[in-house]
């Protein structure tokens, strides 16, 4: 038996072989993700099951403190302090089909244009018509719970984040439940107020995010509930956390995240949805929200057919040094997550504000050489965003809307199909993942895998 444990300080997922102990591997976990493969006659390990799933389903996931010794057709599971722990393989469901690229040039494109089956199977069988609310197995909080939440507090990194910024609006809007959203790398270290009536929402798409986990662990020990938003079933974040909704988007694999964004908010949509029916959400707006949800996948296969027009568009704008992006309520955490893809893969610089932030400061910077993109859809808002535009135009701005109807102000509008207001961000962010991927195309970028990032930060 060796531990290895007790001398090693800091976050880790290690293997290590010994010369005179070759025909095993042993294994620890602290922090960073460390996964089983159980093979036919031979034994994996892995930080991810994507790198795993090719040789087997059956894998086991290490929880944090734990150990392994692997030989060809045996292993074992202990903990520091060597006292056996119990691990029952689980069947991954993905399939190694889903890790290749199934004909696209990269991962990135092939996982865009998955988002309509996606969303159809975050939505599938979750859907009670009967009563126009949603059923959610996993969420372990009934509904006498649920009433007594006074607050809710989203958690998240990247785009994790700006999913979680939505989805705090939606259940807001729908439940009447104050809610905000906040990256959890901040919200770890400084010293938070843990309050008994607030619901913590952790959403990670790998599950594994250290600062988010991180958070989880300090929020349970102050005796916190936690609720995950995750995409990989099993994961530490989904483990550690009291119940959660599972988002169904399968596997991602491009660094950046464009189907588990989407899918993540349609699944704060069906929380929200949940929780606003066990609320004061009426039966008739619980209905107008479901029948919102059922044309969601058509409605992304509209706005995929139009990718040639979105190409052409991105073409004009590749040359940019820097891009500004507003939106105003709910299109500003849209406008936030497209200034993210854009620089993410296409490293021009941009930057997001709400609509209404402009003339307070960065109307400072809009000339010719910077255009906008601006998040312009059919609601109440319509009048105060199409003033922005005005203001742009009057300082020499190119524009490039997103909009339900071609906007005169802009130099190009994309038309997206309408949805019921609350709804709409979800289709307002899907062509600007268009946009972002043919601006890097046509630079010439790595769009899989940019430069500095990694797809999961399991380390501080
Ligand atoms: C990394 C990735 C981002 C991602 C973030 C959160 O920074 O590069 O694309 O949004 O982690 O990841 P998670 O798996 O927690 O959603």
């Amino acid at each position: 038996q060796v531990l290895v444990h007790p001398r090693v300080e800091g976050t880790y997922g290690i293997a290590v072989m010994h010369a005179d102990f070759n025909d095993r591997i042993v294994v620890a976990r602290n922090g960073s993700p460390v996964i089983l493969g159980i093979g036919e006659k031979e034994m994996l390990v892995a930080s991810d099951v994507a790198a795993l799933i090719a040789h087997t389903r059956q894998v086991v996931t290490l929880d944090d403190g734990e150990m392994a010794t692997l030989k060809a057709d045996d292993f074992r599971t202990y903990t520091v302090a060597g006292a056996s722990t119990t691990s029952t393989p689980e069947t991954v469901e993905w399939e190694a089909a889903s890790y290749d690229m199934g004909g696209h040039d990269t991962y990135m494109h092939k996982e865009i244009s998955e988002q309509p089956d996606a969303v159809d199977r975050v939505l599938r069988g979750r859907i009670d018509d009967r009563f126009s609310t949603v059923h959610l197995g996993g969420l372990n909080l009934d509904p006498r719970e649920a009433r007594t939440i006074r607050r809710i507090k989203i958690l998240g990194c990247g785009t994790s984040y700006h999913a979680g910024l939505i989805g705090a609006s939606l259940i807001e809007g729908m439940a009447r439940i104050p809610a905000d959203a906040e990256p959890a790398s901040e919200f770890r270290y400084r010293n938070p107020v843990v309050d008994p009536d607030t619901l913590y929402i952790a959403v990670s798409q790998s599950g594994e995010t250290y600062d988010v986990l991180a958070a989880v662990q300090e929020l349970k020990r102050k005796g916190a509930r936690v609720l995950g938003v995750v995409n990989v079933v099993g994961s530490a974040i989904a483990r550690e956390a009291d119940g959660g909704v599972y988002v169904h988007a399968g596997p991602e694999v491009c660094v950046v995240s464009t189907k588990c964004f989407t899918n993540t908010v349609v699944a704060f949509a069906l929380l929200a949805l949940h929780l606003g029916r066990i609320r004061d959400l009426s039966v008739t707006d619980g209905k107008r929200i479901i029948e919102g949800l059922r044309k969601l996948p058509a409605q992304i296969e509209e706005i995929l057919k139009t990718e040639d027009e979105i190409k052409s568009i991105a073409a004009e704008y590749a040359g940019a040094q820097s891009m500004m992006f507003i939106g105003r309520v709910r299109g500003y955490p849209v406008a936030l997550e497209a200034s993210l893809k854009l620089k993410e893969i296409s490293y021009i610089h941009a930057e997001a504000y709400p609509a209404s932030e402009l003339k307070h400061g960065p109307l400072a910077l809009i000339e010719p050489a910077l255009p906008t993109v601006a998040i312009v859809p059919d609601d109440d808002l319509l009048e105060k965003n199409r003033a922005a535009l005005e203001e742009i135009k009057a300082r020499s701005g190119r524009i490039l809307a997103v909009a339900h109807q071609p906007q005169e102000k802009a130099d190009h509008t994309i038309v997206v199909p309408k949805n019921e207001d609350e709804l709409d961000p979800i289709l307002m962010g899907i062509p600007l993942q268009l946009f972002a991927y043919h601006t890097a195309l046509a630079m010439g970028r790595d769009i899989d895998k940019p430069r500095n990032l990694a797809k999961s930060v399991t380390v501080e």
